[in-house]
């Protein structure tokens, strides 16, 4: 049995999908009882923050895909891992950042998760760490102003992150969690060419055969739009850092990983847009733009 934590997001949807196709059993911990897993799934309604549901969640099984996200990873990291040292498990494959390996990147998301990997690492239970640079779906967060105003809003327009794929990543999960030969590995992973939000909105534009319009925001002002979205300052913080790393050039390596352990090339950006268009290219809405996106204009340089 393989127990994916983070399995109704990105990543651990796309894990959670290649397992049940591999006839893997599977069980998922979720806060969500209704969250629409495959029937084949086996739900555990519970959260990171609590030990009980982990233990409960963690009877009678030999593999973790471990996903943690924000402030609470070296907490929620720390609590899995205590329990699946109680219940014996033999290996935990943690999703983490790519950027844990550029020693310069002190900010809070690589610092997180290195609390993680070494609670990882000195846990005793075999081991494998992913790390990939930045996802390709973090342009979904583009999809409301691309179909009411065709246009992409966003920071740092010309710098470049090698973003992924996440059904890349499920593959190198799901290669790692289902074979040997991984522990005490660390794989960065990445797609097959760093793109900038501009280049990225120019193959939008291709893929949904309409012209789109790129509007540089100011990060004060984005800074802004994503606290009036409900994050909390520290989340803010830790997400703008991110952003502002698409201007070094660790974040632009391209990692042979993903066709090393799976033996397929990675996706493309184009591939990954064409799968995703109708999230895009729902009807133009007439009319005012959402407060949100008019609060990216304030701030914004046009192209
Ligand atoms: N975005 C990027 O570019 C990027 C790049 C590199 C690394 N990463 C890393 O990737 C991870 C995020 O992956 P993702 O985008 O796939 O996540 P996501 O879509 O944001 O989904 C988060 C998942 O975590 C679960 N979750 C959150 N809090 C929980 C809690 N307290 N207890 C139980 N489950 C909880 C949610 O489950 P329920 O809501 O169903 O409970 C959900 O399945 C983070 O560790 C991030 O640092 C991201």
């Amino acid at each position: 049995m393989i127990l994916v934590t983070g399995a109704t997001g990105t990543v651990g949807r796309a894990v959670v999908d290649r397992l049940v196709a591999a006839n893997v059993p599977v069980r998922a911990l979720t806060r969500n009882p209704d969250c629409g897993l495959p029937d084949a799934v086996e739900v555990v309604v519970g959260d990171l923050g609590n030990p009980t549901d982990i233990a409960v969640a963690m009877r009678g099984v030999d593999r973790v895909f471990l996903l943690s996200t924000g402030p609470d990873i070296p907490v929620h990291d720390a609590n899995v891992l205590h329990e699946a040292t109680c219940a014996a498990v033999a290996h935990v494959v943690k999703l983490s950042s790519g950027r844990t390996g550029d020693d310069t990147a002190t900010d809070p998301i690589p610092s997180w998760h290195r609390l993680g990997e070494q609670a990882l690492r000195d846990s005793g239970i075999g081991w494998t760490v992913l790390g990939p640079l930045g996802f390709m779906a973090n342009t979904l967060h583009w999809a409301g102003s691309i179909r009411h105003q065709d246009s992409v809003f966003a920071t740092y327009g010309h710098g470049r992150i090698a973003v992924i794929d996440e059904h890349d990543i499920a593959a190198v999960a799901a290669a790692v969690l289902t074979s040997d030969g991984h522990d005490g590995r660390t794989y960065r992973l990445s797609g097959p060419e760093a793109l900038s939000p501009s280049e990225m909105t120019d193959t939008l534009a291709e893929v949904l055969g309409r012209p789109l319009r790129f509007v540089e925001v100011e990060p004060a002002v984005a800074r802004q739009t994503i606290l009036q979205h409900g994050q909390s300052e520290v989340m803010a913080d830790a997400i703008m850092a991110l952003r502002a790393t698409a201007l070094e050039s660790f974040t632009s390596t391209v990692f042979p990983t993903v066709q090393d352990i799976t033996g397929n090339r990675p996706n493309s950006f184009r591939e990954w847009a064409i799968r995703h268009r109708a999230d895009f290219e729902n009807a133009r809405v007439q009319g005012g733009a959402p407060r949100h996106e008019l609060a990216f204009r304030l701030g914004a340089r046009w192209r």
